[in-house]
């Protein structure tokens, strides 16, 4: 019985803090893929050890299953923003970042020492993919009730089994949005994240690539701008209903029928962002010789990179 529970816990705790669902992470990833240079394609290639099994959404999804063999790295997945939806939102670097955040995770893939071995680089690489995508989950941006883990909720009485805010967002919506089932196996989630991805990119027609801020030289200004932008839909949208409605009502029906473009909205910038992020690191790589810093001086290997 004690194990039992045990067990329950464990499991109960495993699922508490995952990013966008695999499909979510996965779509962000093949869809940046359709935007990237030559430089910046080589560069993904000469880092992450693709093949027939392991591809850049396998990529995009790794981070979430180092998270139990590096505990250090679960806080790099969201920044608790202390405030109030749907009354207040706002976030803050300096208040809510805490002893590390998905701002500073990124800040320092971005910034890696480039003289680090090529396993570390490709490991930054995988982490970037997936925070950047992270970024734009509105409750991965968000203190209030653990980011929604804690609130109770139902999506589509999914054999009774109850949900929680949190991952209704990472994961029922999207399901929902591409028609597949609840759980999915590993193998079964490449094929409706390609579909999704190619449908965001056509619905860009033939408009090149445009990233409002691809600055990466300071790239904490930026991830704040979006970190800010992904907040406000807690206000505007996530919590707006307040909590008792949320976990009074089925959030399969009208809720998901406003949240699902929100979710299309989210994963389509963070594909775009990524690919702008990406393809301006590998031209500053390109200018530097791939021995500097994009500032030219030489930063920080991160510590917790082991
Ligand atoms: N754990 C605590 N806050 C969280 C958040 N906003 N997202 C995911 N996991 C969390
Ligand atoms: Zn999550
Ligand atoms: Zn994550």
């Amino acid at each position: 019985m004690y194990c039992l529970r045990s067990l329950l816990i464990l499991f109960y705790t495993l699922h508490l803090t995952c990013g966008w669902g695999d499909v979510g992470h996965r779509t962000v990833a093949y869809l940046a893929e359709k935007y990237l240079t030559k430089q910046a394609t080589q560069l993904v290639e000469d880092l992450i050890p693709l093949n027939d099994t392991f591809d850049i959404s396998d990529a995009a999804v790794w981070p979430d299953k180092v998270k139990f063999r590096r505990p250090f790295t679960r806080n790099w997945h969201y920044i608790d923003a202390v405030d109030q939806p749907p009354n207040s939102c706002a976030v803050s670097y300096e208040a809510d970042c805490n002893d590390g955040c998905i701002i500073s995770a990124i800040d320092n893939m971005v910034m890696q020492d480039l003289d680090l071995d090529k396993k570390k680089q490709g490991e930054a690489l995988n982490f970037l993919i997936h925070f950047i995508g992270d970024l734009h989950q509105p409750l991965h941006v968000e203190n209030k009730c653990r980011g929604g883990n804690e609130i109770h909720v139902h999506f589509d009485n999914h054999g009774g089994e109850k949900e929680n805010l949190h991952s209704v967002w990472d994961t029922d919506i999207p399901h929902k949005i591409l028609g597949i089932k609840h759980r999915l196996k590993q193998n079964e989630e490449k094929e409706p994240a390609e579909k999704w991805a190619t449908k965001l990119f056509q619905s860009q027609g033939l408009r090149p690539l445009h990233a409002e801020c691809a600055d990466t030289q300071k790239p904490m200004k930026c991830s704040m701008l979006w970190a800010a932008e992904t907040n406000r839909l807690n206000c505007d949208y996530v919590f707006k209903k307040g909590i008792e409605w949320l976990t009074e009502n089925d959030l399969g029906g009208e809720y998901y029928e406003g949240a699902a473009p929100i979710v299309e909205t989210q994963i389509l910038k963070a594909g775009i962002r990524l690919a702008a992020w990406l393809n301006a690191l590998a031209a500053d790589k390109a200018s530097s010789g791939g021995h500097c810093t994009p500032q030219g001086g030489k930063v920080k290997a991160q510590k917790e990179l082991k």
